[in-house]
C-alpha cells in the first residue's frame, strides 16, 4: 500500500528561484533564507520519498486567465519548466508518475471531488521554487530526486476554493493514495504564502503574528484554520496571502495528530514572508509479516500437527460426553 508519510509547507517566492539561478545564494540577503532550508534538505535526503504530490498554484502561466481550473491534477509523464518572461528556469524537467496520478484522479473524482486532468502542462515558480528549497539545486541536465504529481489550485482569480474544501480534498487524496497497491513512500507539499501582497496600496504587507498563528494551528489544531473565510486571509495576510489555503490540502492528507519535525520563518524575501514547516505522520504499528519462506514452513508444521490435534480433541470430547 502507498502511504503519505509527511507533509511539507513552503513558500514559493520567485526571487528565491532567481537567486539560485543567478548564483546569489551566498549573498547575505539570501544566505539567511537558504540557511533555513538546510536541515530540511538533509531530512529529505534521508527520507528518500518514492514520489511527491506537490500542491501549488499556477500564476497564469500554464492556464492563462482565459481558462482556470479550480483543481488540476498533472497526469503527464513530464512537466517542463515554463517560460515566465526570462526563459524557462534552468532546472530539470519535472518527471511525473502517471500510474499513481491517474489512480488518484479516478479515486478522488469518484469520491466526488471534480478535478481537471492535465495530460500536458508546464510548471512555473509555484512548483519549481519549493522543489529547489527542499531538494536543493539540481543541474538542468540531471534529474530531480523523485517523481512528482502536481496538483494546481486556483488562487489567482476569484473565487478560489474554500479552506474547508481544500482540507477535505486532502483527505480524499489520502484515501486515494492508501488504495494504491504498490508500496510507496509519499510526501505531500502545500506551497505558497505566507503573508504577502504584491500590488496596490497595501503592497509589501506582511503579518508575522497571523503567519505564526497559522503555523501553530496547522501543526496542532487545523480545524481552526479550516473555518477561516477568504476575506480574513485577504485582510490579515494580504491579497496573495490566499495562497495559504493550499497548505490545508497538505494538512488534510495527514493524520489529525502529527509530529512537527521542523519549522522556519523569516521576513522578508522579496516582498513576502517566507514560511516553512515539516509535519510527519506518526509511524503506525504495522503487523510484521513473516518472510514468505518462514510463513510456508509454519503452515506445513500446522498441517502436520492437524490430524494428531483432531484425534486428541475427539478423545477429549468422548471423555467429556462419557462415551
Ligand atoms: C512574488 C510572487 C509570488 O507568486 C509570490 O507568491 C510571492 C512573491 C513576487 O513577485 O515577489
Ligand atoms: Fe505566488
Amino acid at each position: 500500500m502507498a502511504r503519505i508519510v509527511a507533509g511539507i509547507g513552503s513558500s514559493h517566492v520567485p526571487a528565491i528561484g532567481a537567486a539560485i539561478d543567478n548564483g546569489k545564494t551566498e549573498d547575505p540577503y539570501w544566505k539567511r533564507v537558504f540557511a533555513g532550508f538546510e536541515k530540511s534538505q538533509a531530512w529529505m535526503r534521508e527520507l528518500k520519498p518514492d514520489v511527491a504530490i506537490i500542491v501549488y498554484n499556477d500564476h497564469a502561466t500554464a492556464f492563462s486567465v482565459e481558462m482556470i481550473p479550480t483543481f488540476a491534477l498533472g497526469c503527464a509523464a513530464d512537466f517542463p519548466p515554463a517560460d515566465e518572461g526570462w526563459g524557462p528556469r534552468p532546472v530539470p524537467v519535472v518527471e511525473g508518475y502517471p500510474a499513481l496520478a491517474s489512480h488518484i484522479a479516478q479515486s478522488v473524482i469518484l469520491d466526488e471531488f471534480d478535478l481537471t486532468i492535465c495530460n500536458k502542462m508546464e510548471v512555473d515558480h509555484g512548483m519549481t521554487v519549493p522543489m529547489n528549497l527542499l531538494f536543493g539545486k539540481v543541474d538542468k541536465n540531471s534529474h530531480w530526486p523523485c517523481p512528482v504529481i502536481p496538483l494546481a489550485v486556483n488562487v489567482v482569480m476569484y473565487p478560489p476554493p474554500t479552506g474547508h474544501r481544500c482540507y477535505m480534498l486532502g483527505k480524499a487524496i489520502r484515501r486515494a493514495v492508501e488504495s494504491y497497491p504498490e508500496d510507496l513512500k509519499v510526501v505531500i507539499f502545500g506551497t505558497g504564502g505566507l503573508s504577502h501582497q504584491i500590488s496596490g496600496p497595501r503592497a509589501g504587507l506582511i503579518n508575522s503574528k497571523w503567519d505564526k498563528a497559522f503555523l501553530d494551528n496547522l501543526s496542532k489544531d487545523p480545524q481552526k484554520l479550516v473555518k477561516i473565510p477568504h476575506v480574513d486571509y485577504m485582510r490579515e495576510a494580504g491579497a496573495e496571502g490566499i495562497e495559504m489555503v493550499m497548505w490545508l490540502i497538505m494538512r488534510g492528507a495527514l493524520d489529525d495528530k502529527v509530529d512537527e519535525v521542523y519549522r522556519f520563518y523569516t521576513v522578508p524575501a522579496s516582498n513576502t514572508a517566507v514560511g516553512h514547516i515539516i509535519l510527519a505522520n506518526r509511524p503506525r504499528a504495522v503487523r510484521q509479516r513473516a518472510p514468505a519462506h518462514k510463513a510456508a514452513k509454519r503452515a506445513t508444521a500446522r498441517k502436520a500437527k492437524a490430524p494428531a490435534k483432531r484425534a486428541a480433541a475427539r478423545a477429549k470430547a468422548t471423555l467429556i460426553r462419557g462415551r
